[in-house]
């Protein structure tokens, strides 16, 4: 269900999208029994329209949990392509590499176990896309490195940057216990809106995402074609 989109939209569309071949189903139903938080479809149709016309080598997914995302992510890389993602949970990596070994993709995800505050910084350049789906309160922690891995011409995606509509309150209105996410989130939508190197747009589907695209501005401050 949509946390910032009106109900009846999300239900209608939720009736007419395509569905998802088999072994994605599966992870469908696995996640929804064990509560275990995957994209929701629109972020998923999102990503199926952008990976297709971006059809990346290189992409980089922060939050593996059981794998859905990257698994349907390996559908749209390039010939030869690879994916990098990170998660820090003991029992979503133990799931996810199940799954990946399932989908024969074990040459193809490679599954790096940690914080991702710590692994970021060891990556090397350059990865055409990037996934940022994870703790919500980092994001503005992950976002410069998450920017120079990035090839220009690049795209980076961060799901749930509206956290339920609630970043769109005052502070105050904002329960005490989510007032750090609260504010570092804002900061986020702040740093990915003002980048020098990043153009950004907030989309309101699924729970919020930012959309950004890595370009250069040259001497004249004029964005160079890529
Ligand atoms: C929303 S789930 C990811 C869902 C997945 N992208 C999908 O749609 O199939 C978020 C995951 O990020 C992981 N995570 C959160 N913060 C992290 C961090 N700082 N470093 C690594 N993993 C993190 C959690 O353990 C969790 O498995």
């Amino acid at each position: 269900m949509s946390e910032v989109t009106q109900d009846y939209i999300v239900d209608f569309l939720s009736t007419i999208q395509p569905i998802s071949n088999p072994f994605l189903l599966a992870l469908e139903e696995e996640a929804h029994r064990n509560r275990v938080p995957i994209i929701s479809f629109e972020v998923k149709s999102l990503l199926e329209v952008l990976l297709s016309m971006h059809q990346p080598k290189k992409i980089l997914e922060i939050g593996t949990a059981i794998g859905y995302s990257s698994i349907l992510m390996s559908q749209y890389l390039a010939k030869n392509g690879s994916i990098t993602t990170i998660d820090r949970y003991p029992f979503m990596i133990e799931q996810a590499k199940k799954n990946i070994a399932r989908a024969n993709l074990e040459d193809i995800i490679t599954l790096l176990e940690g914080d991702a505050e710590d692994i970021l910084p060891t990556l090397e350049p350059a990865f055409d896309f990037i996934f940022m789906d994870a703790a919500k309160a980092q994001y503005h922690v992950f976002l410069p490195y998450c920017v120079s891995l990035l090839r220009p011409g690049g795209i980076l995606i961060a799901d749930n940057v509206l956290n339920k509509g609630m970043i769109a309150q005052s502070r105050v209105d904002v329960p005490r216990r989510h007032r750090t996410t609260h504010k570092r989130l804002r900061n986020f939508i702040w740093d990915v809106y003002h980048h020098p190197e990043l153009k950004s747009s907030i989309l309101s589907i699924g729970d919020g995402i930012a959309l950004c695209h890595k370009t250069k501005l040259n001497e004249e401050n004029n964005y160079e074609k890529q």
